[in-house]
């Protein structure tokens, strides 16, 4: 088995502020670790639950994928991060198993981990997200 923890659960929200305050409200959860990733032009405010977390993220730009995800679909998950030992090796495996990668090539994600995204088309209508820590 290649998977080792839920890493996430990415909930895109329009208003991260308000997202943080109504977790911390009805669960009195902190924010654990929070980060704007440039390249993916979102803002992540992470609530950690055991060895796993709980992504609130928001778009920074309207031109990045995360603005067009919530224009389309609206609030709600937005994807699952599996982690992995070795996320290169993972994502061949899917490839290998059908999978189509977005990321052809594991990059840098938040927090310091390496990440490759796979399509939801081949996976079961899931956005996965491979995180290696
Ligand atoms: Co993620």
């Amino acid at each position: 088995m290649i998977l080792t923890e839920i890493d996430h659960v990415a909930i895109a929200v329009h208003d991260l502020e308000a997202a943080i305050d109504y977790y911390k409200r009805a669960f009195g959860a902190e924010v654990h670790h929070r980060e704007v990733v440039e390249s993916d032009g979102v803002e992540e405010a992470l609530i950690k639950v055991a060895d796993s977390y709980i992504q609130l993220t928001t778009p920074t730009r309207p031109d990045s994928t995360m603005a067009k995800a919530l224009e389309k679909r609206g609030e709600g998950v937005h994807h699952i991060g599996y982690r992995v030992d070795n996320c290169a090796d993972a994502l061949a495996a899917m490839v290998a198993a059908g999978a189509t990668a977005i990321d052809k090539e594991p990059r840098p994600g938040s927090r310091g981990t390496t990440v490759a995204f796979v399509h939801p088309k081949g996976s079961f209508g899931t956005l996965i997200e491979l995180v290696q820590e």
